[in-house]
């Protein structure tokens, strides 16, 4: 897990558009599924108590699909990684996501607002830990050695996103707010854009195939891929910062 806590003064807000040329699939896509699931059947606390085992083989199969070789950071990782080297403590990324491709692109300043598919929770003592293999009833905490009690550590619907606190921090100083790849469509990461714009003159800018939800709060869009789009506007941004970052 990503513990800085600096955050600076250009926010990045990722979603699944972002990993969808990596080859996940996004969440809202075609019927409303994800992989073939309702969301109500696998991503609530109701659907763990009621089915461990259907939510766990869920989670399993999606972390089996994220160590396959063929899904790698792409373009838009990468540059995200890229514009965080060139502006060392001034880029926070903020991502809905569980897959792990922005820390494995170089991100480091990030915070995973859903959780992560690559850690587990421990419903006895709380702790997080990183885990990589299949999860199920027998497994042992490696906090502290009670069995049976690891869910996947995932912000599931009606849960407390992650950090909140330092978001809202780095949302009321920040300069530039660029949306990439999320539908707007769940909350409070759907209302980050109208909370910029409520505290100052910061610049918006939406990256997305088509307009999101909430589109119209931002001032900015580049429409098209996220590996297009992303490395075109982190090019922009390296090239004139002074002005690229501000209205
Ligand atoms: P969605 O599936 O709702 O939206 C994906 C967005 O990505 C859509 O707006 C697409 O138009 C866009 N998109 C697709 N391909 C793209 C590409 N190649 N480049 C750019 N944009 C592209 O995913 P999220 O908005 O991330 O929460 O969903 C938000 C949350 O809903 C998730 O974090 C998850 C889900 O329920 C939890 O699990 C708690």
């Amino acid at each position: 897990m990503t513990t800085h806590s600096q955050s600076g003064p250009i926010v990045v807000l990722t979603g699944a558009g972002i990993s969808a040329e990596s080859g996940l699939a996004t969440f809202r896509g075609a019927g409303g599924l994800w992989e073939g699931h309702r969301f109500e059947d696998v991503a609530t606390p109701q659907a763990f108590a009621r089915d461990p085992a259907l939510v766990q083989r869920f989670y399993n199969l999606r972390r089996a699909q994220l160590r396959e070789p063929g899904v790698q950071p792409n373009a838009a990782h990468l540059a995200l990684a890229r514009l965080e080297r060139h502006r060392p403590g001034e880029v926070l990324v903020v991502t809905q996501n569980v897959d792990d491709l922005h820390e494995r692109a170089g991100s480091r300043n990030l915070i995973h607002l859903h959780g992560e598919l690559m850690r587990a929770l421990c419903l006895a003592c709380r702790a997080s830990s990183s885990w990589a293999e299949e999860l199920g009833a027998g497994c042992v905490c490696p906090a502290c050695g009670v069995a049976g009690w690891l869910r996947p550590d995932i912000v599931w619907f009606g849960e407390m996103p992650y950090r909140m606190d330092e978001v809202e921090r780095a949302l009321a100083r920040c300069a530039l707010f660029i949306s990439i790849g999320t539908s707007g469509q769940v909350y409070p990461a759907a209302g980050f854009a109208a909370v910029v714009r409520a505290a100052g003159d910061a610049r918006t800018i939406e990256l997305n195939v088509e307009r999101s939800a909430v589109g119209a709060a931002f001032a900015e869009h580049f429409p098209g891929p996220a590996g297009e789009t992303v490395p075109h506007l982190v090019e922009m941004l390296l090239a004139e910062p002074g002005r690229l970052d501000r209205r």
